[in-house]
């Protein structure tokens, strides 16, 4: 029965979008337990840190009684058997996702034949939305409403505001 399956959704969640939300929402739905994996130490200069990325998601699932939100390092697999996951959720925009994914999925699978990757497909509204293009929009003044949740929104707004006002 999925709904007693507990379910990584691992990523580096910088920053959490519209997109991974409706996802986990999806995921909170089918499983038991939806763990919101956010990978440490990849990205040599995140534009949050793995603590605020953290926050955010502690805060926009706060009333999610089966979303939990925590770290992770090394080898996805290893943490799924150690948090009892027999699920890896990943989402599924465009053709362009998939060779990435399925050879994440086939490598996660030969790795661990036990841990199945389950793939979602996000509202359309979210498929063309990245954390990639995210920071780029904002690095160049643009406009990310309604495309991250309002506290990404709020925190992107602060990140610029300090920016400039160092540079000023
Ligand atoms: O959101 P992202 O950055 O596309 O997520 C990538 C992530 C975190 C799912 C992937 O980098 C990962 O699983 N890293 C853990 C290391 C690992 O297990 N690698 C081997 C399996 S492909």
């Amino acid at each position: 029965m999925a709904a007693d399956i507990i379910a990584i959704y691992p990523g580096s969640f910088d920053p959490l979008t519209s997109g991974h939300v409706d996802i986990i929402r999806r995921g909170s739905h089918l499983f038991g337990r939806i763990i919101v994996g956010v990978l440490l130490n990849r990205d040599k200069s995140p534009l949050f840190t793995v603590h605020e990325r953290v926050d955010i998601a502690r805060e926009v699932f706060a009333g999610y009684t089966n979303v939990e939100v925590d770290t992770f390092d090394g080898l996805l697999v290893e943490y799924a058997r150690r948090k009892g996951a027999s699920a890896i959720v990943r989402g599924l925009r465009a053709i362009s996702d998939f060779e990435y994914e399925m050879q994440m999925a086939l490598m996660n699978r030969h790795l661990n034949p036990d841990v199945e990757t389950v793939f979602m497909m996000p509202a359309e509204p979210y498929t063309y939305v990245s954390s990639r293009l995210v920071k780029e929009v904002v690095a160049l003044g643009g406009s990310v409403h309604g495309l991250v949740p309002e506290i990404v929104e709020a925190r992107l707004r602060e990140k610029r505001l300090a920016r400039e006002t160092l540079r000023a």
